[in-house]
Order: C-alpha cells, then sequence, then structure tokens
C-alpha cells in the first residue's frame, strides 16, 4: 500500500526524517507491506529544497502545493512557529490529511482548538516528537499506561537547561559562562529565551500533565521560573547536602486541584533524575499501579527527534492498512474540560534560602523572627567562617510550609537593612 507524505519544513528534523523514511523505505515494506513515499517536501527557499530535490524528491516553496495533493495523505508539519502551521494544519485535517507535528508551542497553544478538528475529521494529529524529542513519552501516556492513573510527573524536559546546569555542577562555572560556551558549541539557540527562561518546559509540561490528567491544563496558568538566578555557590551548597539542582517540570494533583509548574528545583542525589545530566532529558511517572517509571534520553537532535516523527507516519499508516481510522481519543485536551490549577502560593515545598548579608549582629535572628512569625520551621542552617565583613552568605533549609507564607515571610526579609540582595529561593522536591 502507497503512502504520499508532504513534509512542510525541512530543516534538522525534516531532514533527518527524510533520511530516516528513505533509509527504512523497504523494511516497512516488508515488515508492514507498508510503502512510504515522500510525495513531496516543502521550503522557504529553493536554496533549501536543492539537498532534496538532488535526492530525487519533489520540493516546492508553496505549502499550497501540498494541501491540495491528493497522492498526500500524510502531512508532517517540522516548520515551527504558531500561526502559520496552526492555519496548515487546519488546512490538512479538513481536507482530510492525517498530521504529524514536533510542534511542542502549537500543541500547547493551540491544542484545544486542533485536537477537536482532528477528531470531527476523523484524523490523526500526532505529536510524539514535541515532548522528550524521541523518547516516546507521548504514545506511552496515551496508551502503554492506560491501565493507570498518573498520580505524578517530574521531568527534566530541556536539554539546553539540563546541560547548563551540569556544566555548572560539574566545573563550577558560571551561569554566563557556560551559556555562552553552550551557544558557541550550538547546543543553545543564539536566542536562548525560551529554554533558559523555562518556556519551553512549560509547553512541554502543558502536553505532559494534560495527557496525565486527562483535564486540559493551560500553558498560560503554569508558573514558570528559568535557571538564570541559579549560581555556583547554590550548586555548591547543594551539593554539600547531598543534593543537586535541576530545572523540573511537576504535576501532580493536589484535592482534586492540579499542580503543575517548571522551576529549578533541589533533587536528593540519589533520585533517579539526579543522574540524568548534560542534554538528556527524562520524564519521571508514578502511576497507581505500576509505582515510578523513568524514561530517558535524547530530548533533541536530529535522528532522535525524527525517528519519533516517523513512529507517528508508521502509527498512521498501520491504522490505513487495516482499513480503520481510530485516532487516539484527545477529547479531554479541551477548553471545555480545564484542570483547576492550584495557585503557587498554595504549593507546599521545603525550601532552601540563601541570604547575602552584611556581617552585623542580629541578623540570624531577625531572619529566624521573620520566619517563625509565618510559622516556617528552620531545619538546618550553614554560615562558613572568614567571609568578608560586607558580604555574608547565609544559607538556610526550612521544613515544607506553604509557599504564600514564604513569599510574604521573604518579602519582609527583603526589607532589612543589612541585607546585600534580595534573597534567593530554592524549592526542595
Ligand atoms: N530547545 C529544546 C531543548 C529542544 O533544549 O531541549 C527542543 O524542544
Amino acid at each position: 500500500m502507497q503512502i504520499g507524505i508532504g513534509i512542510i519544513g525541512v530543516g534538522t528534523v525534516g531532514s533527518g526524517t527524510v533520511d530516516i523514511l528513505l533509509e527504512k523505505k523497504a523494511y516497512y515494506q516488508e515488515l508492514y507491506g507498508l510503502d512510504f513515499n515522500i510525495t513531496m517536501v516543502c521550503a522557504r527557499t529553493d536554496e533549501e529544497l536543492a539537498p532534496f530535490r538532488a535526492l530525487g524528491l519533489t520540493g516546492s516553496t508553496q505549502v499550497q502545493d501540498i494541501m491540495t495533493n491528493p497522492a498526500i495523505s500524510i502531512v508532517v508539519e517540522l516548520a515551527g512557529g504558531y500561526e502559520l502551521p496552526k492555519s496548515w494544519i487546519e488546512q490538512a485535517l479538513t481536507a482530510g490529511k492525517h498530521v504529524v507535528t514536533a510542534n511542542k508551542a502549537l500543541i500547547a497553544k493551540y491544542g484545544a482548538q486542533l485536537f477537536p478538528l482532528a477528531a470531527k475529521n476523523k484524523r490523526h494529529f500526532l505529536f510524539e516528537a514535541a515532548v522528550g524529542g524521541g523518547i516516546p513519552i507521548i504514545r506511552s501516556l496515551q496508551e502503554a499506561l492506560t491501565g493507570n492513573s498518573v498520580n505524578s510527573i517530574k521531568c527534566i524536559i530541556n536539554g539546553t537547561c539540563n546541560y547548563i546546569l551540569t556544566e555548572m555542577s560539574q566545573k563550577g562555572s558560571a551561569f554566563a559562562s557556560v551559556l555562552a560556551e553552550a551557544q558557541s558549541l550550538g547546543y543553545a539557540e543564539a536566542d536562548p529565551t525560551f529554554d533558559v527562561d523555562g518556556i519551553d518546559s512549560a509547553h512541554k509540561l502543558a502536553i505532559l500533565a494534560t495527557l496525565g490528567s486527562k483535564q486540559y491544563v493551560d500553558f498560560n496558568k503554569i508558573h514558570i521560573e528559568g535557571i538564570r538566578r541559579i549560581n555556583e555557590t547554590d550548586i555548591a551548597f547543594a551539593r554539600e547536602m547531598g543534593f543537586v539542582i535541576k530545572l523540573l517540570g511537576v504535576f501532580s494533583k493536589v484535592e482534586g486541584k492540579t499542580d503543575a509548574r517548571v522551576h529549578p528545583a533541589l533533587l536528593p542525589g540519589d533520585h533517579l533524575l539526579a543522574s540524568v545530566n548534560g542534554v538528556l532529558n527524562a520524564v519521571y511517572l508514578e502511576t497507581d499501579h505500576l509505582g515510578p517509571t523513568l524514561q530517558t534520553g535524547a530530548g533533541a537532535g536530529k535522528y532522535p527527534t525524527a525517528s519519533a516523527v516517523v513512529a507517528d507516519i508508521v502509527a498512521i499508516g498501520r491504522q490505513g492498512v487495516k482499513g480503520g481510522m481510530s485516532p487516539i481519543p484527545m477529547d479531554f485536551f479541551s477548553e471545555g474540560n480545564p484542570a483547576d490549577l492550584l495557585p503557587i502560593e498554595e504549593t507546599s515545598s521545603a525550601f532552601y534560602l540563601r541570604f547575602t548579608t552584611r556581617d552585623e549582629t542580629g541578623v540570624l535572628a531577625s531572619i529566624t523572627k521573620i520566619l517563625s512569625q509565618q510559622g516556617i520551621s528552620v531545619e538546618s542552617m550553614i554560615q562558613k567562617g572568614h567571609q568578608k565583613k560586607d558580604r555574608v552568605v547565609i544559607v538556610m533549609v526550612t521544613q515544607v510550609c506553604k509557599e504564600g507564607l514564604m513569599r510574604q515571610a521573604l518579602e519582609q526579609i527583603n526589607t532589612l537593612n543589612f541585607m546585600v540582595q534580595p534573597a534567593a529561593m530554592i524549592r526542595f522536591i
């Protein structure tokens, strides 16, 4: 059976997808009786298309050529962005084509509009590559784990941030210098905002939390903090206490509400996620029947991501061979089925606090007094000797308390005269 594919966007992931489809063409024919035919590839310029035309593929700079081609039954959107891909996907689904994308920002922002459209048109709309690159976490949540309820998710879903924090931890380097190095090596984008400010992680967490809870978790309601404010001192203190600092996406259900947030967190050194280093991604799930489980691997990159795109294409092809069209139900991914998000002030954590103060009598007493007025109990404290008179670093670890109380306490502490800079706060997970 011939299956025509149109690919929009032939950058890194698009060209990897072409390579894998060509490399495994005979294998898929033999294994599934499916002949995947790349009917057309689409890019902005003829220059970008040249290497694909040299392979004998048909190239076009007009997306409409894919939409109107009756031989194409699967449209693969790998161009990135929001508005244009949204309109292409709407067109493709309306024209009766199946769609595969790797676009996490698009799913987080417009999934609630696009999944109902796919269902209405009885077409597949698959996005395995959108979270965790090649890690098959989407299909795990959609299919393999349906015998379970997902109680919580903790995940490292941005390779750039994980690389930066790992380098800072292993080399004792500062954030800015590691970021600059990562950019020169091509690991971090020239504009690293989406990655280092936690936005990319929040797009992916919104998707995972929606799949995990079967309620729509709106990306705009997720509390997001990035890693710019983490410094070498925090990482060194964390290590001394037996912890590592990771940028985590966190999801759980708390008394019927959804706790979904992205922020740097202190993880015990023996947690399964603690040893996930460098650009690796990992998703740690706790479910009712399976218990804890970890999936880890390459969260980005040409072939890892393309392998997930191809898996979606093959999944659609296999459904087609059987003659049936039963897309995975995604009805819950809809604005009419919203998760009730727990405000960050109502979440509870133990906290790491770093105070940079002048060395004066009464500093500790003043800080602990304010904490105790909010009912916050200090569990341990570190203050090293031989620090400068005008700049002393004090680290405190608190017991679990409501974040709202902690915020009120820090607001007051930050007004104290001896504070050299605002207190730093990192949550334990
Ligand atoms: N920029 C992402 C990362 C990969 O650094 O993990 C694509 O989502």
